[in-house]
């Protein structure tokens, strides 16, 4: 059971649209999928909710409603299932959720807003991990993802990649980049391929399919890693 759990010591990131962008691209791609929703604010049940109002939810994708620090670790434990991708949505804070669910974590995954001081907050999430790793006495393995950038980047985006670069932080590529169709998961529910046409729709699908594949190949070394 691969679990990826985002988070970020930051809100309004883009964690639950990264999950949501991640749980129906491996749902269509054929994976049974579990998001675990853990952020009192509820906003990746918001979209199940649009889900359940539009008849759309994807195949395979299932929501595991609010989850707290009492209960994360079984919760997460209970799904373990070969082949089920467990995809934990925490809200913006570090926590004892956090660290709980950072414990149970194959992957985590950071996005970062592709502005200085998001990087900067971002970068204390690393901070945060290595501090779990002294506690668990293993290695977590932790990436990032710039978030809401834009299609040309800006001087401030080039320096913060650059600079997340100089740090030696696993960068996944491509970003997500800022677009109608990742906000209109919240608004139309379903994915990206049955919400209204958008003139940005063929270039998400094609960025969200790519961004999947890069974690995908990342847990998969990391798992391959784990057997040995
Ligand atoms: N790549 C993106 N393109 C367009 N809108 C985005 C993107 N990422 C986030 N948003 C919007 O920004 C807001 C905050 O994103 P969200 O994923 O809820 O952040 P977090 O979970 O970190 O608090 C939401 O309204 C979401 O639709
Ligand atoms: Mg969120």
């Amino acid at each position: 059971m691969p679990c990826l759990v985002v988070t970020s010591a930051k809100g309004g990131v883009g964690k639950t649209t990264a999950s949501l962008i991640l749980g129906t691209e491996f749902a269509h791609a054929g994976y049974e999928v579990k998001v675990i929703d853990c952020d009192p604010n509820r906003s990746a049940t918001r979209y199940f909710r649009a889900c359940n109002e539009n008849g759309n939810r994807p195949e395979r994708l299932e929501l595991v409603e609010e989850q707290d620090k009492s209960t994360i670790v079984k919760t997460i434990r209970d799904l373990d299932r070969d082949g089920t991708i467990v995809i934990v949505d925490l809200p913006g804070a570090s926590s004892q959720l956090m660290s709980r669910a950072i414990s149970m974590a194959d992957l985590v995954i950071t996005p970062t807003k592709p502005q200085k001081v998001d990087s900067e907050i971002g970068y204390e999430t690393t901070e945060l991990i290595r501090e779990e790793e002294e506690v668990l006495g293993r290695k977590v393995h932790h990436s990032f993802v710039l978030n809401e950038t834009s299609y040309v980047a800006s001087k401030e985006a080039k320096g913060v990649e650059q600079g997340l670069v100089a740090q030696g932080i696993d960068l996944i590529k491509p970003d997500l980049t800022k677009r109608v169709p990742y906000s209109w998961l919240f608004t139309f529910g379903g994915d990206l391929r049955t919400m209204p046409p958008h003139s940005g729709t063929e270039k998400a699908q094609m960025q969200a399919a790519l961004f999947r594949d890069a974690v995908l190949e990342r847990l998969t070394r990391i798992l391959n890693e784990e057997a040995a």
